[in-house]
């Protein structure tokens, strides 16, 4: 995730920047930067890779600044190199910007900053945002930042500094966190508490929409509105590492609770209020689209549980026939694939060895690749022909929550691109899905407010030997993933079956006190699943449900129930999935397990 921190003050800024941009470190980066004043003119200096590269080209004698920004970024548009880390400059060099977050309309910006005579050096949202202020700019800094920050649509923290208007720090937020720290020596501004902790404790919080001007002695902010705001600092008591952890007891949980804007994130500029979807990455046109006779998915353990739901999506939207499988079995059968099939790879890393090795095999029989991942710059981006982003942020807790999620927002939007080349649904369609995907965030948010009930139920069901997890239509992915979470981290053997499927075999398992948790969602297979739950009842399960339907009959049959919010089928899943994670996880800590590092797994699989 990008970092970011400025300083306005008394001492040398380049070694304090260097310190804050280190703490930052452990949410991971791909390179990094700083610019500062020094003599009436910014010197800027970026790397790429990590801080101790930027340290190399660092002369500490020749950097007496008083003033400056620096950045870590985490590539989210443009690969990770030197020219696209920040601070990005305007075309004179005179203005400086670090920005977190994500610039919607930056390429309509960008076409009309370049039509006005702007020259542009990198791939990023960002560097539009320097060339804006220089637009808008007038001899005052903040009045041509407030001025900028009109025209961006998206999200952001920034930090924005200049040699015209050298005793100021312009910093501004929307959707995403500012901090300033308050120094004997000066003023920090940062992204993140960890970078500022080595200096200070006394920290302001900068409010959505806010705009503050910092000097060497003081702080303004003002409200979007313009209106003066007075606010004065708290104390932190953190120690390090729980201010990396945001005051979460751990990353698993603090990840968990980032996931309403990791999904905002992932729709961000993707999906339009019309269900339009636009990926920058994509390069498949209609025509290539058109031509496809069948898809093939290929991932492994969560993330394949992300593809089965767009399998069901693209079946269901685009009647085009889907074939699932993970990557190291897919890897080493004969499927069918001609120069007219497509292979969606579905990786977080970007790096799983199988997955990738599934690309290769269906790129030598001439399938198009569309790879899904959450790191830019990763190996699968640069094998595949196409690529759809999750924004989610670097995922530190080896089990994947926030990525998943954010992979099922961004399949589903894969969904909803290749249903609108391929068949024509009406835009009415379209429509109702984005405005069901944009509520999406805050149903999220709604249920993590009900943790606590998942925290008793942990309470109950913790020293269990075996937790059964059934779901029919989108809710047995969902099953699978509960299942796959809880074993991983609690170490509980636990099993994600199709509902319909126990009376097969597995329904032997179920003696008196063994959960059975269902996945019920309202639709066509609800009936279904509820007499499922009553074949499981009747062998002496405990039954629980994670339900969309707050129905007597529901509640009758089970001996707890948690209702989530309605939602589209598909985007159900986000929301039932939710309860699980949080079940795995409170079940894990009253196991004493640690959840984000379970034995025997790593966050990236690179070998076979
Ligand atoms: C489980 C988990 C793993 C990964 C799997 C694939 O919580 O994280 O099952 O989903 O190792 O990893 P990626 O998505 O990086 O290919």
């Amino acid at each position: 995730m990008c970092g970011i921190v400025g300083y306005i003050g008394k001492e040398k800024t380049t070694p304090l920047l260097l310190q804050g941009l280190k703490r930052l470190e452990y949410r991971g980066y791909d390179s990094a930067g700083l610019a500062l004043s020094i003599n009436g003119s910014l010197t800027v200096l970026r790397q790429k890779g990590n801080l101790d590269q930027l340290e190399k080209i660092v002369d500490h004698d020749k950097l007496d600044s008083r003033l400056g920004i620096g950045h870590t970024r985490w590539a989210t548009h443009g690969e990770p190199s030197k020219r696209n880390s920040h601070p990005h400059t305007d075309c004179s060099g005179k203005i400086a910007v670090v920005h977190n977050g994500i610039i919607e309309n930056w390429h309509e910006l960008r076409d009309e900053l370049i039509d006005s005579g702007h020259e542009f050096t990198s791939e990023t949202d960002t560097e539009t945002l320097a060339h804006l202020v220089e637009a808008n700019f007038n001899g005052d800094l903040k009045e041509a930042v407030k001025k900028a920050l009109r025209r961006i649509k998206g999200s952001y923290a920034i930090a924005v500094i200049s040699s015209e208007d050298p005793s100021k720090l312009i910093a501004a937020r929307k959707d995403s966190p500012l901090v300033l720290g308050i120094a004997e020596s000066g003023i920090f501004v940062a992204s993140d508490i960890p970078a500022l902790i080595d200096q200070t404790r006394k920290i302001v919080i900068i409010e959505d929409e806010e705009l503050v001007e910092v000097a060497q002695d003081g702080y303004q902010i003002t409200s979007g509105d313009d209106v003066l705001i007075k606010r004065d600092s708290i104390e932190v008591k953190w120690d390090i590492e729980a201010a990396e952890k945001g005051g979460f007891a751990d990353f698993m949980l603090k990840e968990i609770y980032e996931q309403p804007s990791a999904i905002q994130d992932t729709l961000r500029g993707q999906l339009d209020e019309d269900g339009k979807v636009n990926f920058d990455d994509l390069l498949l046109d209609k025509e290539k689209i058109e031509d496809i006779d069948k898809i093939f998915i290929v991932a492994c353990g969560t993330s394949l549980h992300a593809g089965m739901i767009a399998k069901l999506a693209i079946e269901k939207w685009a009647h085009i026939s889907v074939e699932i499988d993970c990557s190291s079995e897919f890897r080493y059968r004969e499927p069918v694939l001609s120069d007219k099939s497509l292979l969606i790879a579905i990786t977080q890393s970007g790096e799983t060895a199988d997955t990738l090795a599934g690309i290769r095999k269906a790129k030598e029989k001439g399938a198009k690749i569309i790879a899904v991942t959450n790191v830019v710059g990763s190996s699968i981006t640069r094998e595949a022909d196409g690529v759809v982003y999750t924004h989610a942020g670097p995922e530190i807790g080896v089990a994947a929550t926030k990525t998943h999620v954010s992979q099922i927002a961004a399949l589903i939007l894969l969904s909803m691109f290749i249903a609108r080349q391929k068949n024509g649904l009406d835009d009415s369609f379209f429509q109702k899905i984005a405005e069901s995907l944009s509520k999406v965030p805050e149903k999220v948010d709604e249920i993590l407010g009900k943790a606590e009930t998942i925290k008793e139920w942990a309470k109950k069901y913790h020293d269990v030997y075996d937790f059964l997890f059934i779901g029919r239509g989108v809710g047995y992915p969902v099953a699978m993933e509960g299942a796959l979470k809880l074993k991983e981290i609690s170490y509980i053997h636990a099993e994600g079956y199709p509902a319909g499927e126990m009376k097969h075999g597995p329904i032997a398992l179920i003696n008196d006190g063994v959960p059975v948790l269902a996945i019920a969602l309202k639709g066509k297979v609800f009936e279904k699943i509820v007499s499922n739950m009553q074949e499981a009842k009747s062998r002496g399960g405990s039954i629980i449900a994670i339900t969309d339907s707050d129905d007597n009959q529901i509640r009758a049959l089970t001996d707890d129930v948690f209702v989530i919010p309605e939602s589209d089928e598909m985007s159900s899943a986000i929301l039932s999935v939710i309860p699980l994670q949080l079940l795995s996880y409170f079940i894990a800590k009253e196991r004493g397990c640690n959840v984000d590092q379970p034995r025997n797994l790593a966050k990236s699989v690179t070998v076979e």
